[in-house]
């Protein structure tokens, strides 16, 4: 496969089948995500699988659509298979790197999130990094210990559904060359 071709076939997808995702294509798609650069190789991501299907409906509800946390859930949510849910453990992090740490755990736990995401449409899942829910609900729903962050939920399941891709902003806006805002070489 052509290594763009590899990357575009990853979209946020928001529909799916009942098939179900098998032990072998999670244990795939963690692998995936373990195999992200972190700082200081310290690992900060941490993961929960959520299968039952009550859990689930239960975190869809605890989401939101657009900018509000008030707005309606993403009630898509529920039909996927499978909820991963992406919690960040920046304690040692923070211990080794100071303030910085909070930071660096952060962009750590993204770059698994990608590497999920990517591993899931290499498998032909479909996936969607979410970000629109209220952790203050789901935290207590998934034990999730205080000094632990919920930072994503990724659902995830089979899909039929290939959506148009979504449009890149112009390469001019987001590429310079020697000083911010040149676009000349
Ligand atoms: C940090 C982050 C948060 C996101 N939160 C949501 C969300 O709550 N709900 C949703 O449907 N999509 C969410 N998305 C997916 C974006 O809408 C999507 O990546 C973007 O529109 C580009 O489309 P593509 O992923 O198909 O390329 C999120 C993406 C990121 C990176």
């Amino acid at each position: 496969m052509e290594i763009l071709d590899f990357f575009r076939k990853r979209k946020s997808i928001r529909q799916f089948t009942k098939q179900k995702v098998s032990d072998n294509f999670l244990d795939k798609i963690i692998t995936a995500a373990e195999l992200a650069p972190s700082a200081g190789n310290l690992q900060p991501w941490r993961f929960i699988v959520v299968k039952d299907e009550e859990m689930i409906k239960l975190i869809t509800e605890s989401t939101y659509q657009g900018a509000s946390s008030t707005n309606p859930p993403q009630s898509w949510i529920k039909e996927a298979d499978l909820l991963l849910v992406v919690c960040i453990d920046n304690q040692k992090t923070v211990e080794k790197y100071g303030e910085m740490g909070a930071a660096t755990s952060a962009q750590d736990v993204a770059a698994a999130v990608e590497n999920i995401l990517l591993a899931a449409a290499g498998l032909d899942l479909g996936a969607c990094w979410i970000a629109g829910f209220r952790e203050a609900e789901i935290r207590p729903i998934l034990q999730i210990p205080e000094q632990v962050q919920l930072t994503a939920l990724i659902p995830l399941g089979h899909t039929e559904f290939d959506p148009p891709r979504r449009k890149r902003l112009p390469r001019k806006e987001i590429l310079f060359y020697e000083k911010y805002n040149n676009n000349k070489i």
